[in-house]
């Protein structure tokens, strides 16, 4: 039994909770307890019992305000009638098949007809798979194999994508002054590493410099413009320019990770931020609460996936990808997320970072949110946040984010371990009247 176990141990007090209980269980058949590093938190997560619109009802019994929303895949909330009766008719008709069905046509054709700069798409089953195919996609196009991606970003779990994701102060610049191309994972391969350029997201004057420098080994740039690990600020139009320029001239193909940032806008979030990328890596809402990701971009990018004439530039296929219950509840969860939905969702979260962070600052905290439209992140500083380094570097550190975490959990909020959050449609000025108040609370508590 290591430390941890004892401390864990110790702070599983009797009278043991059912979700004590199940994660005693679980440690016994799950490396961890827990089947994702992002869902467990010391001692040990409430378990969720059941869901319904933005409130999660865990095994005590507890209710809580679901900001996590499944990692920002809920766009509705839980339980959304319309979803779950879409999946209720897609289950009875049979979960999946050899063989396509009209319902992956009927979800090409509602993204497809939301974002004109998309002309088509295919199915996976994950953000991680979406981002991984597009790159391949990107090598496959520009017969290069470098990637670049900015220090900090998350884009899920394919090899290239976990380099420079968790760089530490002291250890994040290379030899050549440029970030480290840091592996996160233990034996990722040397040449996944120096395959991957590393860019620094608040400098776009040394983003141009390593662009211009190493710009020609590249297939593609990945860049989510909301990037949430990396401190949820948007990028900037200095950064989108020298992004754009760097791809123009050297020939790199432009990939949008919007597995999160789609929701922005009902035309994606590259519309949003005027760009027009190669690729747009789309997933979470898309698939309505069940497991969804696709690449999707015009037409002539498109055509590397086509099998039909022979061997493919890539083959993108999977056992699941298109099934059809996903893609039933994707279409009920877009067709409710229509263009006013979208504004209203977008300024209720405005007018939430908004008063939250005037109340931050009429209490005299350090402390601010982050985000833009229904998105957002803490931050425990009231100094500006431009890149990763710069949340990195935040005095208060991860432990009193933990405990900022722990203690809105206590009053009866979730947002993930990081403290960032989503809004979802079900939510009004009411729920994000009663996060403030709980925020300015807890940070004042946290920060004494
Ligand atoms: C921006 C971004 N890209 C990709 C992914 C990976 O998506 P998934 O967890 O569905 O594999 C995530 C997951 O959180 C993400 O936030």
């Amino acid at each position: 039994m290591t430390d941890a176990d004892r401390r864990n141990d110790s702070l599983l007090d009797a009278p043991i909770s059912r979700s004590g209980a199940a994660f005693q269980r679980a440690r016994a058949v799950i490396p961890g307890g827990s089947m994702r590093p992002s869902s467990w938190f010391p001692p040990h997560p409430p378990y969720a019992a059941r869901g319904e619109g933005c409130w999660v009802t865990d095994l005590e019994g507890r209710r809580l305000l679901d900001c996590s929303n499944n990692f920002f895949s809920l766009i509705h909330g839980h339980a959304f009638p319309p979803v779950v009766k879409a999946i209720q008719e897609a289950a009875a008709l049979g979960t999946a098949f050899g063989l396509p069905t009209p319902q992956e046509n009927g979800l090409a054709e509602a993204i497809i007809a939301r974002a004109p700069h998309l002309e088509q798409i295919r199915f996976c089953n994950s953000g991680t798979e979406a981002v991984m195919f597009a790159i391949k996609g990107a090598r496959a196009i520009t017969g290069r194999s470098a990637i670049a991606k900015f220090e900090g970003a998350y884009h899920g779990a394919y090899d290239h994508m976990e380099i420079g994701y968790e760089s530490a102060p002291g250890a994040w610049d290379g030899p050549d002054g440029d970030p480290a191309s840091t592996p996160y994972a233990r034996g990722t391969p040397a040449a996944v590493a120096a395959d991957t350029v590393i860019l620094p997201y608040g400098d776009p004057a040394r983003c141009a410099d390593i662009l211009r420098r190493k710009g020609t080994r590249l297939a593609g740039i990945v860049l989510d413009p909301l990037a949430s690990r990396i401190g949820m600020m948007p990028a900037s139009p200095e950064l989108l320019a020298v992004v754009q320029e760097a791809c123009a001239r050297d020939g790199i193909l432009l990939i949008f990770d919007e597995v999160i940032a789609f929701r922005m806008h009902h035309a994606g979030a590259h519309t949003l931020f005027g760009v027009t990328p190669d690729l747009v890596a789309l997933g979470k809402i898309i698939g309505g609460g069940l497991p969804a990701g696709a690449v999707a971009g015009p037409a002539a990018r498109m055509a590397i996936y086509d099998h039909t004439g022979g061997r493919p530039g890539v083959a993108l296929g999977g056992t699941f990808s298109a099934n059809p219950l996903t893609m039933a509840a994707g279409m009920a969860t877009l067709a409710a997320y229509d263009t006013a939905a979208v504004a209203r969702l977008s300024s209720l979260g405005d007018d939430f970072r908004q008063a939250t962070n005037a109340a931050f600052r009429a209490a005299g905290l350090k402390a601010q949110l982050a985000g833009m439209g229904a998105l957002f992140r803490l931050h425990l500083t009231d100094a500006p946040i431009r890149d990763y380094r710069s949340v990195a570097t935040i005095p208060a550190g991860k432990g009193a984010i933990a405990a900022v975490h722990a203690a809105l959990l206590a009053r009866g909020a979730l947002l993930t371990p990081n403290a960032s959050g989503a809004l979802s449609t079900p939510m009004t000025a009411a729920e994000t009247d009663l996060l403030t108040g709980w925020l300015v609370e807890v940070v004042r508590e946290v920060t004494a």
